[in-house]
């Protein structure tokens, strides 16, 4: 275990605890809390706390923007959560599903507007660019979700147009989370660059590994419905190659169980699955999140700073390649 990010993940959930925790109605902000409350690896505040760490800075300023990009994050869940229909989240009832549509969307703007509180507490000389990052990872996100759902029902979406919306659904808040911590840690711009593109590389494998577990995760673990991204057709890397390495008939049988209306829903995840395992698609996804994580190392290695004060950043990214959840 590391010491100092204990400490650091110690600080986020004290202050997590501490958002919203009174406001009322409870009808908008019980969900809020509850989505929260239950947790999730918190990866993302790490990243802003441990940039700013490592330009020499006291974590205590990149506090709020790390709160920020939390709570802005756990917004994006709510909403896509109903947009993915899913059930489960970190083991627990989705908000949609323990209340209803209009809360999972209205308390995911109030969490957003709350985000949006907390990044604007960074020293004002800071905030018009702290605040241009934030904006432009929030319409990224956006952007990356619209594609997401497009290609729901596309059958020729390219790995280019994958990479493509995994950058901008879920890198950008990694990259950004980076950034941010760099800015107001007071790095140079071109060290705040490189370590944003060193969180895009981090987020194209982290997308990379979800998708993964998605179909090979241990259910306890992972928290959330095994084969979801099957039975909503997402084009994901595995079904993407899938397709495009069938021979004739693997590939008419998948597009009949992707097209098909009324089906059983573990049929269709056992069919593809299996497809899957035929093309060796799980090394496959492997290599290339292996490729990715070793292109973060070199962008890390180029930042400006003794290597001691990446080691935590290292040790984190390395986690987060192996985990199971
Ligand atoms: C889930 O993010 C959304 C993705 C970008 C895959 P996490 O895997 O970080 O979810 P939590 O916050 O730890 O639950
Ligand atoms: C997550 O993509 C991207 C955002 C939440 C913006 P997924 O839809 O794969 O995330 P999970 O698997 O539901 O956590
Ligand atoms: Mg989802
Ligand atoms: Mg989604
Ligand atoms: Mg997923």
């Amino acid at each position: 275990m590391n010491d100092k990010i204990i400490l650091f993940e110690k600080k986020i959930r004290e202050a997590i605890g501490a958002v919203l925790h009174q406001e009322e109605p409870d009808t908008l902000f019980a969900p809020v809390r509850y989505i929260l409350s239950i947790g999730g690896k918190r990866v993302r505040p790490l990243l802003t706390l441990l940039a700013a760490d490592m330009f020499g800075a006291d974590p205590e300023i990149a506090l709020e923007p790390a709160l920020a990009v939390e709570i802005f994050h756990n917004f994006s869940l709510l909403h896509d959560d109903l947009m993915d229909h899913a059930d489960l989240r970190r083991g627990m009832p989705t908000v949609h599903c323990k209340w209803n549509v209009n809360s999972a969307i209205l308390s995911g703007d109030a969490m957003m507007i709350e985000s949006y509180r907390h990044v604007t507490k960074v020293p004002s000389h800071l905030l018009p660019q702290v605040l241009d990052v934030f904006s432009n990872m929030a319409m990224d996100i956006c952007k990356g979700q619209q594609y997401d759902m497009d290609f729901e029902s596309r059958l020729d979406v390219t790995e280019a147009d994958y990479l493509e919306m995994i950058r901008l659904k879920t890198a950008v808040l990694l990259g950004s989370a980076l950034k941010i911590g760099a800015i107001v840690a007071k790095a140079s711009p071109h060290d705040a660059e490189l370590l944003y593109d060193y969180g895009i590389h981090i987020g194209l494998a982290f997308q990379l590994k979800d998708d993964l577990l998605d179909v090979y995760g241990d259910p306890l673990t992972f928290g959330k419905k095994i084969g979801g991204d099957i039975l909503a057709n997402k084009k994901t890397f595995l079904l993407i190659k899938a397709l495009s390495k069938a021979d004739e008939v693997q590939r008419a049988a998948l597009e009949r169980w992707i097209t098909a209306a009324d089906y059983d829903p573990e049929e269709k995840i056992n069919f593809v699955k299996n497809i899957y395992d035929q093309l060796n698609l799980k090394i496959i996804a492997e290599n290339l999140i292996e490729k990715y994580y070793l292109a973060s190392l070199d962008l890390l290695s180029s930042v400006g700073v003794a290597d001691n004060r990446k080691k935590d950043l290292c040790w984190l990214s390395e986690n987060l390649m192996y985990r199971e959840k």
